[in-house]
């Protein structure tokens, strides 16, 4: 059985370095991209403060994501290219950090609490196939140390997970 182990908070890069440890762990010998996506998340969920919403969308073709496994309330399904925090990420190719999401127009409110959001792309040698996605209730929650630590969670979980059709 997997635990996940308290850690200290106050010193993020260590936090996020530790965080990677147990997901590597977690992931240890599991090679299901789907599993891996909800314990993923799950891990996440558990681990990070002030977080209300943390999950997967997939690319379903180059015009959408479709809705992967997380933690939190249920979301909206669909969400264009383009459109949202999510679709703009894969459409701009980067990462989006949002501190106030009222500042951002096209905002998808799939949670009326969520105040800021941390978009980071899952990429393979194909390109870009998806986003994990992470809401807060507070402003402005998430900075740069936040974005490369979860950006690093996400290359694990892609590194552990075979996405063969
Ligand atoms: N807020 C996102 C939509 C997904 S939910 O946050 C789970 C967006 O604007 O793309």
């Amino acid at each position: 059985m997997f635990a996940a182990t308290a850690i200290d908070t106050s010193k993020k890069p260590a936090f996020y370095d530790e965080l990677a440890v147990q997901l590597k762990a977690l992931l240890e010998g599991e090679g299901d991209s789907i599993a891996n996506a909800a314990n993923t998340s799950a891990l996440i969920y558990q681990m990070v403060p002030d977080l209300n919403w943390a999950g997967f969308y997939f690319l379903q073709s180059d015009e959408e994501l479709v809705l992967g496994p997380f933690q939190g309330k249920p979301a909206c399904v669909r969400i264009a290219v383009g459109k949202g925090v999510c679709g703009t990420a894969v459409d701009l190719g980067m990462s989006m950090l949002i501190k106030d999401v009222h500042d951002f127009p096209g905002h998808i409110a799939c949670d009326a609490d969520s105040r800021s959001e941390l978009v980071v792309l899952l990429r393979d040698a194909d390109g870009v196939f998806g986003v994990l996605d992470l809401d807060s209730p507070l402003p402005s929650r998430f900075d740069k140390e936040d974005q490369a630590g979860i950006e690093k969670l996400a290359a694990i979980y892609v590194a552990a997970s075979s996405f063969e059709d």
